[in-house]
């Protein structure tokens, strides 16, 4: 009963779309029976850029805890936390500032470029440059060697392994693991006009969307610009509908809708529908379990809390660890 420990977090920033679900969700949960893994919900890192306006962090931490669980996690085999409520993390985060050159945080490349690009709030402030801290304290405080991430999270995760070493180094000890990022091979989702799946493109098609709203969605996508008439020939590479065919179609109905789209055999309408039946399979288990956790939002509460006390012991032990070797025992 030793199995490598994965860890990993998402920011409760809005609403949870395929793209998560395909992109990183789904690894998850896949995860779960082979690895000794710790999820969670990283609301601090939320504050790290809507610090100004904190007023729905509350209720997208509860939504995001939902589709966890909607999308499969579950807390008889993982251990489902709310990072807030286990505080052992910003005593870490504290402690890892004594050690951390100033240098390596101002040089994580996501630093200026999100600074770049959220050039409408002011992100000069000590918690933005301290995100990947906070995030290695995340990481190491349970030890975990493995972190499924995105490759977006590829540069925080070396500052994580470089820190990890450094404190071992002053330290004199080999106490924390070297985290490794346990980077998945997974297609990207296109969203509803063949752009990368994003809230902000706002062509995403969400987990708490209904039957209805996925239906008229799919519908409206826009295909081949060159295919006007039903009898014109298309090309289904130019389809942002083929494109999800890919993800959510089985190998012999994309073969037929790509044959059907370039020989003018099928229409539009009927390439959407079987899209739409796929895409509404894969949903419907999610759909189910998000209405049955809605309708029970005790539950939801007690996982949260069940999970963060589990996560706040395997934290504390570490801590009473890194307190020694810090001299503050
Ligand atoms: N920064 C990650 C994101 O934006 C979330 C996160 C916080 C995380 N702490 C983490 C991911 C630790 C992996 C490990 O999605």
């Amino acid at each position: 009963m030793n199995k490598k420990r994965v860890l990993s977090g998402m920011q409760p920033s809005g609403m949870v779309h395929l793209g998560n679900l395909v992109g990183a969700l789904d690894n998850w949960v896949s995860l779960q029976d082979r690895y000794d893994c710790f999820y969670f919900v990283a609301d601090w890192h939320a504050l790290t850029t809507g610090y100004a306006d904190p007023s729905n962090i509350k209720e997208s931490t509860n939504d995001l805890l939902l589709n966890f669980l909607a999308a499969g996690l579950d807390p008889d085999k993982s251990t489902i936390f709310i990072q807030s409520m286990v505080p052992q993390h910003a005593e870490l985060h504290l402690l890892l500032s004594m050690i951390t050159p100033l240098g390596w945080l101002e040089r994580v490349p996501t630093y200026k470029e999100k600074q770049d690009n959220l050039e409408e709030r002011d992100l000069s402030t000590y918690g933005f440059l301290g995100y990947p801290l906070l995030q290695t304290a995340d990481i190491i405080i349970y030890k975990a060697t493995h972190v499924p991430v995105g490759i977006d999270q590829m540069p925080h995760l070396e500052i994580s392994r470089e820190i990890a070493r450094r404190f071992n180094h002053i330290y004199k000890t080999d106490f924390f693991p070297d985290p490794e990022g346990l980077l998945t091979e997974f297609p990207k989702v296109s969203g509803l006009d063949g752009r990368k799946m994003s809230k902000s493109y706002d062509n995403a098609i969400y987990l708490a969307d209904t039957p209805e709203i996925v239906d008229k969605k799919i519908r409206q996508m826009t295909t081949d610009p060159a295919r006007i008439r039903r009898t014109d020939i298309g090309d289904p590479e130019k389809s942002p509908v083929y494109q999800l065919h890919k993800i959510f179609s089985t190998p012999a109905e994309l073969a037929s809708v790509a044959e059907g789209c370039k020989s003018a055999g099928i229409g539009c309408i009927d390439c959407k529908k079987i899209l739409i039946k796929n895409v509404f399979s894969y949903l419907e288990p999610i759909w189910r379990r998000r209405e049955e956790l809605i309708s029970r939002p005790d539950t939801l509460r007690d996982i949260a809390i069940k999970g963060s006390q589990k996560a706040a012991i395997t934290a504390e032990e570490t801590m009473q660890t890194v307190r020694q070797i810090m001299g503050l025992s």
